[in-house]
């Protein structure tokens, strides 16, 4: 008798592997995170977080600190909790934070983000604000962590557990966890309208589902990996909200198809990177936001016309673009401040299958670890 089945093929349940599992696991994650917390009335009841209106009114300042994946989920928090919210926020690496001698104090909410719980630079960061007095709340992944034990407050990413070192569903269900708790806060404070709350809420409640759409179209990104995965740069590039989902992209990449890439904010161009652009160097242009759609245009020209293979990611509908770009990638209509959840979905499948096509360990890439606990 022979077994022909192991403990982890049956964990990848017909998967190849734990990475592509964990991609196409994000619906679910982004719906049981926000769904858990919705009452009868379609508000955010967020029961482990105890922050009164009294609370918030002293708060003068937010630090959202992380690393890796986690950080750039907290960029896109602190773009929410600003524009929601009206507090000035901080998004710091924790590993700098941590020797910076940052201004904390009792009227300052801190916030860790981290898929482990038990990341050594996060979790000091964390420990130093604690003793200068701020208020500790944790988004974190894993129930009862270093991180979540030690905080004032804890908002569980329901993403299940992520076994793949590159994290996926864990930044999805980060960044719903940002936008839940900026929404939260701006609607205790009384700085967004109801009506406004509403309509951000119905529209994360649609994401799962846009998700899915992406990811159906897997092959899109199948596809540009098998014509694309010999390259040995890859530069990301956007504005506003599109350079946070594009570092996250460029960090997908590198960690595990080896390939060198970095994300650019596309007005940074001109300063310097655009002299590494010369025929065929392949640029993933994010073009999401309404609001800076024209100046990201003239970027995407001004690489073009050096000679770059542009692809562009864009919201549905935008024909035009397929004008100036070689390949366009399209994502569901949504909100321009809602983009990064769906953005970064062809940008993992991207990733995913140029790692796959390079014949890369995609689910334990060389060097790197799932959960750092040394400094
Ligand atoms: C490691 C992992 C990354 C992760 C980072 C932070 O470097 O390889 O995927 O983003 O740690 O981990 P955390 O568990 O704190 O989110």
């Amino acid at each position: 008798y022979k077994v022909t089945w192991d403990v982890e093929a049956a964990e990848k349940e017909g998967y190849a592997h734990f990475m592509i599992k964990e991609i196409n696991e994000q619906p679910k994650g982004v719906s049981e995170t926000l769904n858990r917390r919705l009452n009868k009335e379609g508000n955010i009841e967020l029961d482990s977080i105890k922050i009164t209106k009294e609370d918030l009114d002293k708060i003068d300042k937010v630090y959202i600190v992380a690393c890796g994946t986690a950080y750039h989920a907290g960029l896109v928090g602190k773009y929410a909790i600003e524009k929601y919210a009206k507090i000035p926020v901080i998004c710091d690496i924790a590993s700098e934070f941590r020797y910076s001698d940052p201004f904390i104090d009792e009227n300052t909410l801190f916030i860790a983000i981290s898929q482990s719980g038990e990341t050594l630079d996060t979790l000091a960061a964390l420990r130093e604000a604690k003793r200068k007095g701020a208020r500790i709340l944790s988004v974190v992944n894993v129930v009862g962590s270093s991180v979540a034990r030690e905080s004032h407050d804890v908002f569980y990413t329901w993403a299940g557990p992520e076994i793949a070192v590159a994290s996926t569903k864990a930044y999805t269900t980060q960044l719903t966890a940002m936008y839940m708790i900026a929404l939260h806060m701006a609607i205790t404070k009384e700085s967004m309208s109801k009506e406004k709350y509403d309509s951000i809420i119905e529209e994360l409640k649609n994401m799962p589902e846009k998700i899915q759409k992406i990811l159906d179209d897997y092959v899109i990104a199948q596809h540009l990996a098998d014509t694309q995965f010999n390259n040995e740069s890859v530069f990301f590039m956007g504005r506003g909200l599109d350079i946070n989902a594009a570092y996250e992209g460029s960090l997908k990449l590198k960690e595990i198809s080896y390939i060198n890439s970095f994300a650019i904010a596309a007005g940074e161009l001109k300063h310097g990177t655009i002299a590494l652009i010369e025929d065929d160097t392949l640029v993933i242009a994010l073009a999401t936001q309404d609001r800076l759609y024209e100046k990201m245009l003239s970027n995407i020209k001004e690489v073009k016309a050096r000679g770059a293979y542009v692809v562009a990611i864009a919201k549905e509908g935008n024909k035009e673009i397929e004008k100036s770009a070689d390949t366009v990638i399209y994502i569901p209509d949504t909100m321009d401040e809602l983009t990064p959840i769906l953005s970064v979905v062809p940008q993992q499948l991207f990733s995913y299958y140029m790692a796959v096509a390079r014949g890369c360990d995609v689910d334990k890439p060389r060097n790197l670890a799932k959960s750092v606990t040394v400094e």
